[in-house]
């Protein structure tokens, strides 16, 4: 592209080199993921300019095809993003004036970077959390899969990490089933809050312009338009807390999930095992096989869960408005929706692979472990909780203690109830068809933004 395009806002005075290079930051390097979306935020634009009377029909089509160039040129990773144009809107519209000439000259009419970049992110956002659904599915089903396999294997329930009562490998899967449940129904939440679009708002007051803004919010595919242009430029950071919420409260899932495996392949617990291709070995120690890959998926959320405090701590104390400060609310949604595909895809393998060693499970279920209900099996008999709570513990404490007292519970281990994972999978399948259905929605409206491009 021609370098000898200037900033949108050149007026012919120098800016200072340093400040230029602190000023753009790593804007060129995270706005390589934006210029797909300013495409077709910046298509839909023109079509609204071309509708109110400001662009001709010729003038359009020649916008179009130069933006769907632009696009195709950037799939193929030959569209750069010059320091010196700052950022991807910048070098989309030099490179139109380049291409259309007059046309290009015209597009920026009513619109600013600050309504283009929200339009980006939220387009960018809404399609990475889309891309996360089925992931999320899969994640489920390969949980009620492993549970149909081992749910009833009796496994200890831990309090303090100390043995507390009976429990089975099908109550801990099921437990991190609900909480993926959990937030897939906070994706959808997430796709219905994204669903307002930006675009027309301009700086962050307003256009003075007949700009059809319903019309626009429709050919992207929103299915509302964000009414207040004050509350577009407030609303950047919090969209993306949003976004990074739902991916860190699975990253703290996942991170669970590691924990408790990690604790369970110990050679001292020895509940699971991980298969050679899931672990990894020392350089130094020849027996070693470890669970590095575990560890990793906790320290990944871990630091996953950190892009949300960035994202708080750069917006909390701005005033209404657009403050360059925002520039800093990108990488933390750009790096999410690199990081949590990977993560579920991982533990979903991990879920699917691990072996459950019987022996050593039932081998944990000690006596002791059967307190509780065998008190509870007295009370069933009539006497008072406390009194049956002491008889038990003087039991334990003396060693006299018969987990035959709880047999019914001990030598009939239920893991969880079939009806229960048939209710999650429903659930997931209805999540599964709205997501496709704002999916198809989208996909329809984005695919017919762009001329198809050679
Ligand atoms: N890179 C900028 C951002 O992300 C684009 C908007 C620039 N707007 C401005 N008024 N300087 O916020």
């Amino acid at each position: 592209m021609s370098t000898d395009a200037t900033r949108l806002w050149e007026k012919g005075a120098a800016l200072d080199a340093a400040i230029h290079r602190f000023t753009v930051g790593d804007d060129p390097y995270w706005d390589r993921r934006l210029v797909h979306w300013d495409c077709l935020g910046s298509a839909a634009h023109a079509r609204t300019l071309s509708r109110a009377g400001l662009l001709d029909a010729s003038e359009l089509g020649s916008l179009l095809t130069g933006l769907a160039t632009i696009d195709a040129r950037a799939r193929d990773g030959a569209f750069a993003i010059p320091a010196e144009l700052e950022d991807c809107h910048t070098a989309i519209e030099a490179e139109l004036i380049r291409s259309c000439g007059a046309a290009g000259e015209k597009i920026h009419a009513g619109r600013s970077r600050n309504d283009q970049v929200a339009t980006a992110l939220r387009l960018f956002m809404r399609h990475h959390a889309l891309d996360w659904a089925p992931q999320v599915h899969r994640f489920i089903e390969a949980l009620a899969q492993r549970a149909a396999v081992d749910g009833n294997v009796p496994m200890p329930g831990y309090t303090h990490l100390q043995p507390a009562m009976p429990s089975t490998v099908g109550a801990w899967l099921h437990a991190l089933a609900e909480a993926a449940l959990e937030q897939y129904r906070a994706l959808l939440d997430l796709l219905g809050r994204l669903d307002s679009c930006p675009l027309g708002t301009g700086a962050g007051y307003g256009v003075p312009l007949p700009l059809d803004r319903e019309y626009t919010a429709s050919l992207l595919g929103f299915t509302r338009v964000q009414r207040s242009a004050i509350d577009v430029q407030n609303s950047r950071g919090r969209m993306e807390k949003y976004f990074v919420r739902v991916a860190a409260d699975f990253a703290t899932l996942l991170e669970k999930l590691s924990s408790d495996l990690i604790l369970f392949a110990t050679a001292e617990f020895g509940f699971i095992g991980l298969p050679d291709a899931l672990t990894t070995g020392s350089s130094i120690m020849p027996q070693k096989r470890n669970p590095d890959v575990l560890e990793l998926l906790r320290a990944r959320g871990a630091r996953l869960r950190t892009r949300l405090s960035e994202l708080e701590a750069v917006t909390a104390g701005l005033t209404s408005g657009y403050h360059r400060d925002l520039q800093l609310t990108k990488e933390p949604p750009i790096r999410t929706a690199e990081e949590l595909p990977d993560m579920l895809l991982i533990a979903t393998r991990v879920i699917a692979d691990f072996t459950v060693d019987r022996d050593r499970l039932q081998t944990a279920m000690r006596p002791e472990l059967y307190a509780t209900h065998a008190a509870l099996a007295l009370t069933t008999a009539g006497v008072p909780f406390r009194e049956a709570y002491r008889r038990i513990a003087d039991e334990v404490r003396g060693g006299r203690f018969d987990a035959n007292r709880a047999r019914e519970w001990r030598d009939n281990p239920t893991g969880v109830a079939n009806t229960i994972w048939d209710a999650i999978r429903d659930e997931c399948t209805a999540l599964r068809s709205q997501c496709a259905n704002v999916a198809a929605r989208i996909a329809s409206a984005e695919s017919a933004l762009l001329p198809a491009s050679e």
